[in-house]
């Protein structure tokens, strides 16, 4: 067996990444990785530790020391804090809005591209997030970046129940000095604004199948 195959799916916030890579992953077998729940679980830990947010320090020296494994639950890895799943705790509003101070530090971006990359380990990939094309496998041929307009994102957000400044979230993703959310050299960009994930993750899927049987 050759190497594993890594989609790399980057967007903006409420762009339908999670979304259609869930879809994608489902047509293909491949496993899903959501990137950003293993940023907001550092951020519920730092929370849940007490660590204050603007110790860069302190944040870096935590996720250095914290136990969190990898498990790959029915193609869906997920890391696991002291053997427990945080998932309720880290959709919260005061998590959100911990998670990019965190994600922002790069001792924090160094340990996840460590544990990022090894997800290869359970096989071939599909990885949502921000730097996946970019920082974390830049290497692969098959990268993606979704992007909606900022009304529509909105309304989405909203459908969720969610009343979020995605124009401010997009800044501190994009403005970051540590792997900031950008498009991947070689990324097909996909404006999904007028487009159901149904059509979107189609589009991906065939994509990919085409280039995969192209290739041998
Ligand atoms: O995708 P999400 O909303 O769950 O992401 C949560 C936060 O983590 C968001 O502020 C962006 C950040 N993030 C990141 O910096 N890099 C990733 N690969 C994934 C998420």
């Amino acid at each position: 067996m050759g190497e594993p195959i890594v989609i790399a799916l980057d967007g903006t916030s409420a762009s339908g990444k999670s979304t259609n890579a869930k879809l994608v992953a489902k047509a293909l077998e491949y496993v899903y990785v959501d990137t950003g729940a293993m940023y907001r679980s550092l951020a519920w830990h730092c929370l849940e530790k007490g660590v204050a947010l603007d110790n860069e320090k302190a944040i870096a020296s935590l996720c250095r020391r914290w136990k969190a494994e990898l498990r790959n639950d029915d193609g869906h890895i997920r890391l696991y804090v002291d053997g427990y799943l945080p998932e309720k705790e880290i959709r919260t509003a005061e998590t959100s809005a911990a998670v990019p101070t965190v994600a922002a530090v790069p001792g924090v971006r160094k340990w996840m591209k460590i544990k990022q990359r090894d997800c290869a380990r359970f096989g071939n990939l599909v990885m949502e997030g921000r730097d996946i094309g970019s920082n974390i496998f830049p290497e692969t041929d098959f990268k993606y970046y979704l992007n909606a307009s900022l009304d529509e994102r909105a309304k989405r957000r909203a459908a969720d129940g969610v009343d979020e400044n995605l124009a401010e979230r997009d800044k501190r993703d994009s403005q970051r000095a540590a792997a900031p959310l950008m498009i991947a050299l070689g990324a097909r960009v996909i404006d999904n604004s007028a487009m159901t994930a149904e059509e979107t993750s189609t589009l991906i899927i065939n994509e990919v199948r085409k280039r995969l049987e192209e290739t041998g």
